[in-house]
C-alpha cells in the first residue's frame, strides 16, 4: 500500500471556548485525491488550517510525512511540501500574475527550473499565460481561483490541500476548475480536496470523509459513497 503522507488522529481545535473539531481521525496516502465534505460550518476549513500550522490545535495529532507537526511552523510545512489553497483563494491583488506565481516559489533558490515551472504553470492554465502582467485584483473569481493552484504548484507540494475551489463560481468555471484539479492529481500530486460540491468531489475522489458538527460521520471509497443513499439524500440533494 501506498505511504501515508497526511495522518490525522483525534483532532481536536477550538475557537476559545466553540470547539470546532472534536476529535477526528483520517488519512491521506500517496497519490490518492481524497474529498472531505461537509455542509456550512461543519470544521473543514479549521481543520485545514489546523493541518497548515495556521491554527493551533488542542488534541490529537497531526502527521505529515510521519512525523507531529506539532511546533512546526507554516512556511516550514510549504517548504516540506504541504502546501494549501485557501478559502477565497487568497491572491495577491496588487502584483501581477507572473508575481503572485514567483512567489508560491520563493522558498525556492533554483532559478531555471522556477522558470520551467511558471512554464508549466502556464501550460496548465492558459488563461494565466494571456494574463501574465494583469494585476491578479483585476482577474475574475475563477481566474483567481487558477492563478492561486498555479501558485500553490510553484512550491512543488507533495500534498495539495485545496478548501472549496469551486466556491462562488459559475457552472462553466465549475467545470474548468474541476478540469484543473483532474489534470493536477494525474500529473502525480497527491491532493486533499475540501467541498461542499460533494457529487463533483466524490466522482473525482478516490476515497471520501464527510464531516458534520466537528466530527466525520462517513468515510469510505468515493464511488460506494456517491451510490449511499446516505450521502445521496444529506449531500447530493435527493
Ligand atoms: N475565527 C473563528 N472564531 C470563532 N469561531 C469560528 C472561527 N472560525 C470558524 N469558527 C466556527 O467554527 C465552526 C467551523 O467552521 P469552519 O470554517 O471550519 O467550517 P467549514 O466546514 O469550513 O464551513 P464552510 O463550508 O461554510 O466553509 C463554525 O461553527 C464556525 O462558526
Ligand atoms: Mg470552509
Amino acid at each position: 500500500m501506498a505511504q501515508t503522507l497526511l495522518k490525522v488522529t483525534g483532532l481536536k481545535v477550538a475557537y476559545g471556548g466553540i470547539q470546532a473539531v472534536k476529535g477526528i481521525d483520517f488519512e491521506v496516502r500517496e497519490g490518492e485525491l481524497v474529498s472531505l465534505i461537509g455542509s456550512n460550518g461543519a470544521g473543514k476549513t479549521t481543520t485545514m488550517k489546523a493541518i497548515t500550522a495556521t491554527l493551533p490545535y488542542l488534541g490529537g495529532d497531526i502527521e505529515f510525512l510521519g512525523k507531529s507537526i506539532k511546533g512546526r511552523g507554516a512556511w516550514d510545512l510549504v517548504a516540506d511540501g504541504l502546501v494549501m489553497v485557501p478559502e477565497g483563494r487568497g491572491v495577491f491583488t496588487r502584483m501581477t500574475i507572473t508575481e503572485n506565481l514567483q512567489i508560491g516559489a520563493y522558498i525556492r533558490k533554483d532559478k531555471a527550473e522556477i522558470a520551467k515551472d511558471i512554464d508549466r504553470v502556464f501550460a496548465t492554465f492558459p488563461r494565466l499565460k494571456e494574463r501574465a502582467t494583469q494585476l491578479a485584483g483585476t482577474m475574475s473569481g475563477g481566474e483567481q481561483q487558477m492563478l492561486a493552484m498555479g501558485r500553490a504548484l510553484m512550491a512543488r507540494p507533495k500534498v495539495l490541500l485545496l478548501d472549496e475551489p469551486s466556491m462562488g463560481l459559475s457552472p462553466i468555471m465549475v467545470d474548468k476548475i474541476f478540469e484543473v484539479v483532474k489534470q493536477v492529481y494525474d500529473q502525480g500530486v497527491t491532493v486533499l480536496l475540501v467541498e461542499q460540491n460533494a457529487s463533483r468531489a466524490l466522482q473525482l475522489a478516490d476515497r471520501g470523509y464527510v464531516m458534520e458538527s466537528g466530527l466525520i460521520t462517513m468515510s469510505g471509497d468515493a464511488k460506494v459513497m456517491l451510490n449511499d443513499p446516505k450521502v445521496r439524500a444529506a449531500y447530493l440533494g435527493e
